[in-house]
């Protein structure tokens, strides 16, 4: 057998501050009704004071006590919010956490950046560089958000999911059966945070300000998302020696329901696999998966040695598939 990343802990966190579709419909030209049949959301936790930094301590901290440890060689923090603009919010999530003079550094790959950093993780892991790893993938989109925005603001959530990786051997449940990773920057204006950035500060002064909020067109990221998810998730089941009926579990990015049955329709596989978290959290971007999976493991969803397909898609453009068989693990 050869080295493997092997998921050995799964933890989550999500702000207190619960917002139902009713309440958007207060201050937006919508109704509970349009969100839930275009999307398939119900509610969304949002932020109250708290930042990106402190939902991944909180998830970090189940995820190390899920799997039985308290210290982990990397820290891979997934987001596209991060506390600041510099410093990444990884090196203090792991002193926050007290893991020591470890590794630390965040991933911008937005709703793909958790199974990115999955990757990143598992290949540190399988070139010998570290033992283990903590992966987070920790969001706060109401941050971003334009208030006055409906096509964006009843979409998205804030919250955290993180894992712990270790290394072990490719035959055992829980082992990362391989990655699918892609992108096309071509249609980066799909999804975009214009301001902010060094391209919006070379300006001259005297021009308007780029805009501060997440812009997102999302018809074309409809169709995108079900395409790249699709082939993504087909290349990785190739790698793996699985075909699509044989999945179990399909644990997709949580940005809509018609987004999931539309990929499940491409792979043949039964609409009824895929697990839906976004009902519950709305979009949450690079948290959505690991939010998903605890929800999922901790409702007795995942059962060990189910097959689990992972497949994210986000702004970028960008998207990434991996495949395991689930191990037996507490959701915390
Ligand atoms: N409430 C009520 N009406 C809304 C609305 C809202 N919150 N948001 C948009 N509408 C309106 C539009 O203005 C449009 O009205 P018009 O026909 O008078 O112009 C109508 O609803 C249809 O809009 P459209 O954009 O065609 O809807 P849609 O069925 O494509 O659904 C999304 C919109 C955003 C839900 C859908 O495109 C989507 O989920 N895209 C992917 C988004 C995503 O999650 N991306 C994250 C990164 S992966």
């Amino acid at each position: 057998m050869t080295g493997a990343a092997v998921l050995g802990g799964l933890g989550s966190a999500l702000p207190s501050r619960l917002v139902t579709n009713e309440e958007l419909s207060e201050s937006l030209d919508t109704s509970d009704a349009w969100i839930r049949s275009r999307t398939g959301i119900r509610q969304r936790y949002w932020v109250r004071g708290e930042s990106t930094g402190d939902l991944a301590v909180t998830a970090g901290r189940h995820a190390l006590k899920s799997a039985g440890v308290d210290a982990v060689d990397l820290v891979v923090l997934a987001t596209t919010t991060p506390d600041h603009p510099c410093p990444a919010t990884a090196p203090e999530v792991a002193a926050r956490l007290d893991l020591g003079p470890v590794a630390a550094y965040d991933i911008a790959a937005v709703c793909s950046g958790f199974v990115y950093g999955l990757a990143s993780a598992a290949a540190h892991i399988e070139a010998g560089l570290v033992d283990s790893a903590l992966v987070i993938g920790a969001e706060t989109y109401s941050t971003i958000l334009d208030p006055q925005d409906r096509t964006t603001s009843v979409i998205f959530g804030d919250g955290a999911g993180a894992v712990v990786l270790r290394a072990g051997e490719a035959g055992q449940c829980g082992a990362l059966l391989g990655f699918d990773l892609g992108s096309d920057g071509s249609r980066r204006d799909l999804i975009v945070v214009p301001g902010g950035g060094s391209r919006a500060r070379t300006a001259p002064v005297d021009a308007p300000p780029a805009g501060r909020y997440f812009t997102m067109q999302g018809k074309p990221v409809f169709r995108h998302a079900v395409e790249r998810m699709a082939q993504s998730a087909r290349n990785v089941l190739a790698r793996a020696g699985w075909t699509p009926g044989s999945v179990d579990s399909f644990v997709g990015h949580q940005a809509n329901v018609r987004i999931l049955h539309a990929v499940c329709d491409q792979l043949d596989l039964d609409r009824d696999r895929a697990v839906t978290d976004l009902d519950r959290v709305g979009n949450t971007s690079a948290a959505s998966i690991p939010l998903a999976l605890s929800r999922a493991a901790g409702e007795g969803r995942l059962a060990a040695g189910d097959r689990v397909l992972l497949a994210a898609f986000g702004g970028g453009l960008t998207w990434g598939s991996t495949a395991l068989v689930w191990p037996d693990i507490p959701a915390l």
